[in-house]
Order: structure tokens, then C-alpha cells, then sequence
């Protein structure tokens, strides 16, 4: 007889982010573009490039109606965050571009998120939160430019400004070629 699943029995690998329209995906592509001739590896699809929120890893199935009603529910403001810095991390090889200044409104929809997490018992990514966006992986940071463990600012792709007007839950699906991401909801910033 065939083994009946419960339908919490499936997992999904999920995370918040905010996702970039058009015009920014243009500026990140090329950004992703000068950082791989500078430190080879491999680029991030296009279409993949995001700024993690938090990253909740494996959940049931069953929960994520319970993190949409939770992120559904996040009142937080909108904001600009400028991403100034162009480095490379040894630790995990990745090109990335960061933001010297965090800004508060930012921190606030994070630390929401994790509150809400928290309120309904599903573990998450607890590390301190940089806020970064992944370019390049196994990129090869030993090679020119910026090198330093934290990265430093890098003239060369000027800042870009992320004008932050919604955040995403995002399901990820590892694939040899790298991940592929589906958006499950989409919340406003006011
Ligand atoms: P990264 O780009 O620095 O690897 C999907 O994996 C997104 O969640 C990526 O932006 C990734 O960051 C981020 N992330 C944060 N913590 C993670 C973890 N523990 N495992 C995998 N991805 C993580």
C-alpha cells in the first residue's frame, strides 16, 4: 500500500529579501560584471540578484501561510539604502556589493521579521546582519581590487541607491547550475 504523507511532511528552503526592479537589476548586473572580470568565479544570474532580509533555511510546507500572515502583518517605512563598497569575502569567496551605512529603517524591518519569527517558533540565520548583495561566487579574492575582509569602497562601480519600496518572501531551490528563486508573496513598505 502507498505511504500516505502529511502535507507538512515537505520542507521548503525560504528567506525575506527585497528583490530589485529593472532599471536596478541593470546597475547590478553591470556591477556584477566589472567584479567577476576582476575576480572571476561565477556571476549570479540576473534575475537572482537580491538583498537577503533574513534567511530561514527549511521550514514545513505547512508554515508558510503562518510566515505570510506574519510578514502581511509588518508595518515598516520605506527607505533608500546606497551600497557603496565593492569587496570580496576569502571566508565563503563571494563578490559582493555593501552598504557603509545601514540604514535605521532597514535594521527596523529586519529586526520586525526576526521578532516575527521568533513570535512563531520557526528558527532562522541568527548571524549579525550585513547587509550584502552576492555578485560573484567562488570568486577568486586574492586577485586585484578590493580585498579586505569587510571590503572598502571601490570608486570604480560608484554607489548605487536601492530605493526599498516592498520585501519578498522568496522559496529557493538548489540546482547544480545554482539556485533558482520563486517569489511566494510581496508586501509593501510604507
Ligand atoms: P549569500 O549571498 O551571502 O550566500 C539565499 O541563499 C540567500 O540567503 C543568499 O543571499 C544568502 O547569502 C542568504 N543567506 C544568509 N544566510 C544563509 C545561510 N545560512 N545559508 C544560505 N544562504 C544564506
Amino acid at each position: 500500500m502507498a505511504e500516505i504523507q502529511s502535507p507538512d511532511a515537505a520542507t521548503a528552503r525560504v528567506f525575506f529579501a527585497l528583490w530589485p526592479d529593472e532599471a536596478l537589476r541593470g546597475a547590478l548586473t553591470r556591477a556584477s560584471q566589472c567584479l567577476h572580470g576582476r575576480h572571476g568565479g561565477r556571476l549570479m544570474q540576473p534575475d537572482s540578484l537580491h538583498l537577503t532580509l533574513v534567511f530561514v533555511g527549511q521550514v514545513a510546507a505547512g508554515r508558510i501561510p503562518d510566515l505570510m500572515a506574519m510578514a502581511g502583518a509588518i508595518r515598516a517605512h520605506a527607505f533608500d539604502v546606497v551600497f557603496d563598497q565593492a569587496a570580496c569575502w576569502r571566508h565563503n569567496h563571494i563578490a559582493f556589493l555593501g552598504a557603509r551605512q545601514c540604514p535605521d529603517p532597514l535594521l527596523a524591518l529586519v529586526k520586525a521579521l526576526e521578532q516575527g519569527l521568533r513570535g512563531l517558533d520557526i528558527a532562522f540565520d541568527q548571524r549579525p546582519y550585513k547587509p550584502h548583495i552576492t555578485l560573484v561566487r567562488n570568486a577568486d579574492c586574492s586577485r586585484q581590487g578590493d580585498q579586505e575582509e569587510g571590503g572598502k569602497e571601490n570608486p570604480a562601480l560608484g554607489p548605487i541607491c536601492w530605493p526599498a519600496r516592498d520585501f519578498v518572501l522568496v522559496k529557493s531551490s538548489l540546482r547544480p547550475e545554482g539556485a533558482r528563486y520563486v517569489e511566494l508573496g510581496r508586501w509593501p513598505l510604507l
